[in-house]
């Protein structure tokens, strides 16, 4: 790059880079339109600012990992002091074994820990080890719900219209049939036909895996205590996938705050402060499966990744645990995350649009639904995408770093300044869309 360019050449320039050298121009699903996409420079706090120079308050949190907020000192500190060390050794290492006890302490199903690198490679894993423990093939997962990238998650997470259930659509092409055989799929929170599903396929059931808070849809009250209820009754493991959730709706997460303890749960994004690692932590006697201590090799599953518990990873989380235990962290995410919710729905309405912010205060989506409540993937599916995405892309015009008609993540850095900052703008950005027609 030529030392005189602008830094919006520069960008101008990285971004014809990205195009070129990156499968599909980007690292994920979604690309910005040219006009707003962006490279980050880097990240402080709440805010993040791109090569151009541009700064926007971020409430995507590189998809929640970032619960700190950006280039926390207590995170960069413990990765700072621990680089010089080295940064990998397979072997074991001390933060992993110290963060694994601070895990176990603060997660009520918590007996034992597994690291993986990925949130996919933990609900993955953790499917695998129900059905060495059960001895049982089939796994039911919730329509709309989304567990990563792997074979099995890729059931019925997006579908457009209900499914023909037990069976769903692959939501990538390329998953194999003959995984989906595998895989039922009921709707979230409707409790009788749950319980009616998991009953009929008991026998052939290992796993079944829900997000407790789906997405941005509440459990309602009972949901999870009955799908609780009948996976114990017939020896199903319950595994929660709390990579969303985990210190983040609560230091306990979904267990804590809808008070029901399943035998595994995965977790991800905040348990690593914005470092690539992830666990499925749980119950003794079914993690044992993994345990070459005590069972012939043959019967052991096989969970095993070069990066596992890596020590960076586990330092920057042992840092961000200390920071989320202090007292106040919790109510003062509530806090601010309910003052966004609700002047975005007020903001929303005051131009005309039925909006919606479901979700909890530290993590919740915007609709454009007049449908109550939201109980069901379906149910979000009423809402119009078209319009999310309209209104999220003149948000990110004026300074609003969000991903269109996903989630908004709020950190532990965002103060009632930025939010106010924010409701202006969304307010700007209804009126906008709008003048649009
Ligand atoms: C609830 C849930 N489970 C699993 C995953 C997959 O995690 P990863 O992206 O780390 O593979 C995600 C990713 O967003 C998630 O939200």
């Amino acid at each position: 790059m030529e030392p005189t360019a602008t830094p919006l050449q520069r960008q101008a320039r990285l971004l014809g880079d990205a195009g070129r050298y990156l499968a599909g121009g980007g690292t994920g699903l979604f690309v910005l339109p040219p006009e707003l996409n962006l490279v980050v420079e880097r990240g402080q706090g709440s805010r993040v600012w791109d090569v151009a120079g541009r700064e926007y308050i971020d409430y995507h949190l590189s998809s929640g990992p970032v619960l700190l907020g950006h280039a926390h000192p207590a995170i960069t500190a413990a990765v700072a002091a621990r680089l010089p060390k080295g940064t990998t050794y397979y072997f074991l290492n001390e933060p992993e074994i110290e963060l694994a006890k601070r895990l176990v302490d603060a997660i009520p199903c918590g007996q034992v820990v597994h690291y993986t690198g990925s949130g996919t490679e933990a609900t993955f894993y953790a499917l695998r080890i129900a059905r060495a423990f059960t001895k049982r093939n089939k796994v039911l997962k919730f329509e709309g719900a989304w567990h990563g990238m792997h074979d099995y998650g890729l059931w019925g997470t997006v579908p457009a219209r209900p499914s023909d259930y037990p069976h769903a659509q692959p939501d990538s092409v390329g998953v194999p049939p003959q995984a989906g055989e595998t895989v039922l799929v009921t709707p979230f929170n409707e409790t009788e036909r749950a319980v009616a599903m998991i009953e009929r396929h008991a026998h052939e059931l290992a796993a079944v895996i829900v997000e407790p808070l789906q997405r941005v849809l509440l459990p309602e009250p009972g949901f999870l205590q009955a799908v609780r209820a009948v996976t114990e009754k017939h020896g199903i493991v319950l595994i929660f996938d709390e990579i969303v959730t985990g210190f983040r709706i609560a230091w306990g997460g979904a267990q804590e705050r809808y008070g029901v303890v399943p035998d595994l749960a995965c977790y991800g994004k905040a348990i690593s402060g914005g470092f690539p690692m992830a666990a499925i932590v749980g119950d003794g006697a079914v993690m044992s499966v993994l345990d070459a201590r005590s069972r012939p090799k043959a019967e052991v599953v096989w969970a095993t990744n070069t990066l596992n518990g890596n020590p960076i990873c586990a330092a920057a989380g042992i840092a961000a645990l200390g920071v989320l235990a202090q007292p106040g962290v919790y109510d003062g995410l509530r806090r601010i995350g309910a003052k966004l919710r609700a002047g975005i729905v007020a903001a929303g309405e005051r131009h005309g649009f039925a909006v919606q912010a479901p979700g909890e205060d530290a993590v919740f989506g915007v609709r454009f639904t007049a449908r109550r409540p939201l109980r069901t993937w379906m149910d979000l599916t009423t809402a119009n995408k078209d319009l999310g995405l309209r209104w999220a892309l003149e948000l990110i015009r004026r300074g609003l770093l969000v991903n269109p008609n996903e989630k908004i993540y709020l950190s532990i850095a965002h103060t009632d300044a930025d939010v106010d900052k924010t409701l202006d703008i969304a307010d700007q950005a209804f009126a906008a869309l709008k003048r649009a027609g």
